[in-house]
């Protein structure tokens, strides 16, 4: 996946651990599959990686946690700044 458009600001945030610049105000799902994230989460019983689906708000595996608390990637937008990681097995997810 990559951006049809050349964005008009990035911005930095950290994803576990490592610095990406991503499109301030842009879809952070979109975003983190164009600079090459694909694995958001793992699925608590398996392990096995998973990414977004329907990018609607709809699947919920697009889950990360920003800044401590877990949210759908897909229905948040970029803010410089922002400290993402996959979540850890039990967190709970925000619908704010
Ligand atoms: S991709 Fe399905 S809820 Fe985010």
């Amino acid at each position: 996946m990559q951006r049809l458009d050349d964005p008009a600001a990035l911005v930095q945030v950290r994803f576990d651990g490592t610095t990406l610049e991503l499109a301030e105000g842009g879809n952070l799902a979109a975003e983190l599959l164009a600079v090459g994230v694909a694995a958001f989460r793992r699925t608590p019983v398996s392990g096995a990686p998973r990414g977004p689906f329907c990018m609607m708000g709809a699947c919920f595996d697009c889950l990360v946690e920003i800044d401590g608390v877990v949210r759908q990637a897909c229905m948040t937008e970029v803010r410089d700044g922002i400290e993402i990681s996959r979540p850890s097995a039990g967190a709970e997810v925000s619908n704010d």
